[in-house]
């Protein structure tokens, strides 16, 4: 067997043997790519000439590798090889290993070679050619060059060049620190359209958005005149959701697809997919798709629609029990990293605000779903504090457009963070005045107690 320890006594008696183990395994693809994988550091008198004898293997792994461990050598007499690769091999993996080597060689003479990579027609290898000139960023022609990829047919070309040479001329820089926030915003209710409402936010002023909206016409309170109405009503709430979140910071949008029963027998009910179709109306306001995550729920606890299928069996007819939600994660667009926004806290801050032991490992969130004697559509607890301790720091803001019972406010606080809710229904409204009461006295004491405000009272707390 070919060992890591054994390819590194051959490397130590020198490269010969090493050449000759490779030759004697041409047509064995697990044994070549156990040498290439096991190479390791390639010492500057490493005679790579068997190397490129590999990179006509008709294995592509055996290609690629073999090119990878040529690129570690940063030698000017493979460039005619690496050339060659770029224009004839099949494998976009091994031409992609091929213009990274031409890039970690790192000479200025190689731009040209580098700037006509650019015109390919994969963007994977745009890509590797981008990352090679941007190493020479007080070059005039290479920055030219770059710049005219702003409109790439490729969105992830447009992003990066975007980042590298536009972003910092447009930002905006937000009134506040990014950690902080506004004071007559913090764990504050108000009661009317959340529409209003945010007309009175400033920009950038939230750090994370966890809402459940309203369902098409599925429940009393969400009455639109069609499906089309329903979403540019989402629509309207999300854009000004975007306004006033913070940059590079999350929006959690809980929802499943929905179904409209039928009006008589002769009718059929029609479902509709309003995750998958508000996913689309976020996509273009800019909010970027991150992780999708499944809510799953125990069987028993959903409303049974596989019965009929039970008693037939017939084909077409198959109606499982729908037994999960969605919970489409989404972060405002920068050019900047997650480190940018944890960076933005103190050391305490993260420290305290580290996730305990215990959490959720995967993307299906095995969670109960929570009934509730007033409202129809609560979240369970644990939703709330998943999301919450997953995608916030203490001390933040978190905002949710369509409260109902309030359960993301109040799990928000018992978890050291502000909140900011809107409910447009009166009767929700008193119904979360009741768990402050319940909290009592203690309630009081705490460093910013609840204020439930109308739209005009809110309004005459903005300083
Ligand atoms: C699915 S429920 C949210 C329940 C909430 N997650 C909880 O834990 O109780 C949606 C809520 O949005 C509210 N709503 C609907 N349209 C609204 C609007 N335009 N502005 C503010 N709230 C609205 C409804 O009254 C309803 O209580």
């Amino acid at each position: 067997m070919i060992t890591k320890e054994y390819i590194k006594e051959l490397k130590i008696n020198g490269n010969g043997d090493l050449s000759e183990l490779a030759r004697n395994n041409l047509s064995n693809a697990g044994n070549l790519v156990s040498i290439l994988k096991n190479l390791g550091h390639l010492p500057v008198n490493f005679d790579g000439k068997w190397l490129l004898e590999l990179t006509n293997s008709r294995f592509s792994q055996v290609r690629e590798l073999a090119v990878k461990n040529i690129a570690k050598l940063t030698q000017h007499e493979y460039l005619e090889t690496l050339k060659k690769i770029i224009k004839t091999d099949t494998d976009t993996n091994v031409r992609r290993e091929a213009v990274s080597a031409i890039g970690r060689m790192r000479n200025i003479n190689n731009k040209k070679i580098l700037i006509e990579i650019l015109q390919d027609t994969d963007p994977k290898i745009v890509c590797q050619a981008i990352r090679g000139l941007l190493v020479f960023k007080n070059d005039e022609e290479i920055n030219n060059s770059l710049k005219t990829l702003i409109n790439h047919e490729n969105e992830m070309i447009r992003t990066v060049i975007y980042k590298e040479y536009f972003a910092k001329e447009q930002k905006q820089e937000s009134v506040l620190p990014h950690a902080k926030t506004y004071e007559y915003l913090k764990n504050v209710i108000v009661n009317g359209d959340v529409r209003e409402i945010l007309k009175n936010v400033p920009n950038e002023s939230i750090h994370l958005t966890f809402t459940s909206p309203p369902y098409y016409n599925a429940r009393d309170y969400s009455i639109y005149p069609s499906y089309e109405a329903y979403l540019s009503f989402l629509e309207q709430v999300f854009l000004e959701t975007y306004r006033i979140t913070k940059e590079g910071r999350f929006l959690i949008v809980n929802t499943s697809p929905i179904i409209i029963p039928r009006i008589s027998r002769a009718h059929s009910s029609k479902r509709y997919p309003i995750p998958f179709d508000i996913h689309h109306y976020l996509m273009q306001m800019g909010w970027e798709f991150i992780d999708d995550i499944i809510w799953l729920k125990p069987e028993y606890s959903v409303k049974n629609r596989i019965g009929g299928f039970q008693q037939h069996r017939k084909p077409l007819a198959y109606k499982p029990n729908s037994v999960t939600e969605y919970l489409m994660v989404y972060r405002k667009q920068t050019e900047k990293l997650i480190d940018w926004n944890i960076h933005q806290y103190d050391y305490h801050t993260v420290e305290q605000s580290k996730v305990p032991e215990g959490y959720e490992t995967t993307n299906v969130w095995k969670i109960d779903p929570k009934f509730d004697k007033i409202h129809s559509a609560v979240f369970p607890v644990e939703l709330c504090k998943r999301v919450v301790e997953y995608y916030s720091f203490k001390g933040d803001l978190i905002f949710d457009p369509f409260a109902g019972s309030g359960t993301l406010g109040r799990t928000a606080k018992n978890l050291d963070r502000y909140f900011f809710l809107t409910e447009q229904e009166p009767t929700y409204f008193e119904y979360m005045k009741t768990f402050v009461r319940k909290e009592g006295l203690f309630n009081l004491f705490k460093e910013k107690p609840t204020l439930f405000l109308t739209l005009k009272e809110f309004k005459e707390t903005i300083i």
